[in-house]
């Protein structure tokens, strides 16, 4: 039976993020290169973007390439590309069906033209839609974004319009690729490894975390629902003590 009926919606997070980890190892361990994981790995990006949809949860971040991942061998990264720009054309009408609008965080300008090329499309085409927000950390790390959020502030810092001493979180924030999302409340990593991989470093201060053994091809809808069910089982305090948490509610 499906563990969906056990969620909340009085406690759903308005935003997931994913660190999708483990193709390589699933490919691997059938004896198949390590682009045939990435392949698998496209459905498991269905099944949790449909089950974000069909929850309610508004915003979905998947790391999809990190800055780091430029350093893979040429034809990972070829290859990726490919199936990036494929996944997102066969994909975008299912979004548009769906009422699910694209975004993207990173540096574009680093994707070949033709990844961005399809991005930027179906970007533009779903950009009415308003059921949910499926955003794709490409060519992104946070410190990347926090390295280029601080350059804009100390621009605006040298031409007068802003005081040093007026800096604050609401500042950087807002200079970050990612200030018109809320932050997650809660993030998924799958494969077994516990670490962050300069994922969001900002936006996670206080979002829960979850990690799950199986390989990012082998993640399911229920494996998603876990996931929430598990956060929801969660006493979020922020800092505060549990009684101030019961007063505030
Ligand atoms: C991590 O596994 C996965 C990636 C770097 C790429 C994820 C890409 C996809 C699932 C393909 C398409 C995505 C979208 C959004 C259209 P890994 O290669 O690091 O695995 P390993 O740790 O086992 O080596």
């Amino acid at each position: 039976m499906s563990q969906k009926q056990n969620i909340l919606q009085n406690k759903l997070p308005k935003h997931i993020a994913i660190i999708m980890d483990g193709n390589g190892r699933w490919a691997k361990g059938k004896g198949k290169f390590r682009i045939f994981g990435h392949q698998n790995g496209v459905k498991a990006v269905r099944e949790t973007t449909e089950a974000c949809a069909e929850l309610g949860v508004k915003y979905l971040t998947l790391y999809a390439f990190s800055t780091e991942n430029w350093s893979r061998p040429k034809e990972e990264i070829n290859a990726l590309m490919e199936l990036l720009v494929s996944t997102i054309r066969k994909e975008t009408p299912t979004l548009m069906k769906n009422g699910i609008r694209l975004q993207s965080i990173g540096n574009k300008e680093d994707l070949p033209a033709k990844c961005r090329k399809e991005l930027e499309e179906s970007i533009k085409e779903t950009e009415q839609n308003t059921r949910m927000t499926l955003i794709l950390a490409l060519s992104y790390s946070a410190k990347w974004d926090i390295v280029n959020s601080v350059k804009e502030i100390a621009k605006q810092v040298s031409l007068g319009l802003v005081k040093p001493e007026e800096i604050d979180e609401n500042i950087i924030n807002n200079h970050l690729s990612t200030a018109a999302y809320p932050h997650p409340e809660l993030m998924i990593r799958t494969s077994g490894e516990q670490r962050i991989s300069n994922f969001l470093l900002w936006e996670i201060a206080y979002s829960e975390l979850y990690f799950s053994s199986k390989l990012w091809p082998d993640f399911t809808k229920e494996d998603l629902f876990e996931a929430v069910i598990n956060y929801q089982n969660r006493e979020r305090r922020f800092g505060k003590t549990s009684e101030q948490m019961a007063q505030s509610v």
